[in-house]
């Protein structure tokens, strides 16, 4: 076992990163949007996938491995883009992103995160994709994809699920603002987490360095304003082929949940789609991503790359994922609570942690391949 027994699960991790966070932060990171129906969504809908076991075979050899864009992965779980890494947990993207490196796993840096795309790209540079929110301004964008480019990065992934900044009402009473509004309560809750401040202060208070060219950073107050204001309010077809034309490696739509969103993001030049409600944070009611892989038609899945996001918390959800049609998944808050309940080791026991429930899960299912698993081992 690689990683301490302890502490088994990301749910434990969940736990601990609980008590090391400061409120703002950790209701930044675990909130949803409205009355959180979508989160819970998420899970349960997760949880309700039901597979069936087969027997009669020899599961001794289990090869997790996982294929997309032309690369091998060992496992079929990637790290979500999160924005604001470094507020949840100091250093948090340089972490993740080595240790994605490391262990070979993908890796997707937000657009929104606190170390520069350049210095992710060198600490990763086998493993590391970048999520683009796309800028109003066309010359923006098109600096920031050359900076992409430039620095290495081979997969770009538009996110189009965010039209409008989210009202998300624990941020609102929370006052989440950048930089930091320094009010009574929010001191409060900052002194109640001494590490997190001592690493805050060594670190440096977190701030949107890829947009440092393009903004004031101090003039960023609510984050939802400032995603509206900045940011195009519903990427259309036309800046998608616009970015198609600019960036030639593997491109990823993220955030679709509908059949026809996804055909037309294949006829658009797409690689690949990842099917996403946004963790639950846009609209509550939202179909979960388990609800919108069963809707999608099977002809689709041969002719994209389809993986899936929000929710994933263990191997089996991995291997879930799988099965329904998703070629492999992510997974944004599990990895940030690693790091902000463990501390810089705990990437690596959460990435152990998943590879050993999904070689336990195949070899339970009778299956020896993690890209075997398919629909004929769900259950109804
Ligand atoms: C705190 C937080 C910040 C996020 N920031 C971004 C972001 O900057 N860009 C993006 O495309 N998605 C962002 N997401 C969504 C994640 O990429 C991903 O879809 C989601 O976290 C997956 O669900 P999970 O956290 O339940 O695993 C964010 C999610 C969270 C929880």
């Amino acid at each position: 076992m690689k990683y301490n027994p302890k502490v088994p699960s990301i749910k434990d991790m969940a736990l601990l990163a609980r008590k090391r966070i400061p409120r703002f932060a950790l209701e930044y990171l675990e909130g949803g949007i409205g009355e959180e129906l979508g989160l819970r969504r998420n899970r349960d809908d997760l949880n309700n996938i039901i597979l069936c076991p087969r027997y009669l075979e020899n599961v001794e050899a289990v090869d997790t491995t996982c294929e997309l864009f032309g690369r091998s992965y060992d496992l079929g779980v990637g790290v979500s883009p999160v924005g604001l890494g470094d507020m949840m947990w100091p250093r948090a993207e340089q972490v993740l992103s080595s240790t994605a490196q490391e262990m070979n796993i993908p890796y997707i840096l937000s657009t929104m995160s606190t170390t520069p795309l350049e210095d992710i790209a060198r600490m990763a540079p086998d493993v590391s994709w970048f999520q683009l929110y796309v800028p109003k301004d066309p010359d923006i964008m098109q600096d920031l994809i050359n900076r992409v480019k430039n620095a290495g990065y081979k997969i770009l992934v538009i996110t189009v699920d965010i039209p409008v900044g989210a009202k998300r009402d624990r941020e609102l009473k929370n006052g989440l603002n950048l930089p930091f509004n320094l009010t009574p309560a929010l001191l409060i809750q900052i002194a109640m987490r001494p590490r997190w401040v001592f690493e805050t202060l060594i670190n440096g208070v977190p701030r949107f360095v890829n947009l440092d060219a393009y903004v004031n950073s101090a003039d960023i107050r609510h984050l939802g304003e400032f995603l509206t204001s900045f940011f195009m309010c519903g990427v259309t077809r036309e800046r998608i082929r616009m970015i198609r034309s600019l960036w030639q490696g593997p491109l990823v739509i993220k955030g679709l949940l509908h059949a026809d969103d996804i055909e037309a993001a294949i006829e658009l030049g797409a690689d690949g789609v990842i099917v996403s409600n946004h963790a639950g944070r846009q609209l509550d009611a939202a179909p979960s991503s388990v609800q919108a892989l069963l809707k999608l038609p099977e002809q689709l899945r041969q002719k994209t790359t389809i993986m899936m996001d929000s929710g994933i918390r263990t191997g089996l959800d991995v291997v879930r994922a799988r099965a329904l049609g998703a070629q492999a998944c992510f997974s944004g808050r599990s990895f940030m609570y690693s790091i902000a309940g463990v501390g810089k080791d705990g990437a690596r026991q959460a990435i152990e942690i998943l590879r050993d429930e999904i070689i336990r899960t195949l070899q339970q299912l009778g299956c020896n391949q993690y890209q075997a698993m398919d629909s004929t081992w769900l259950a109804d």
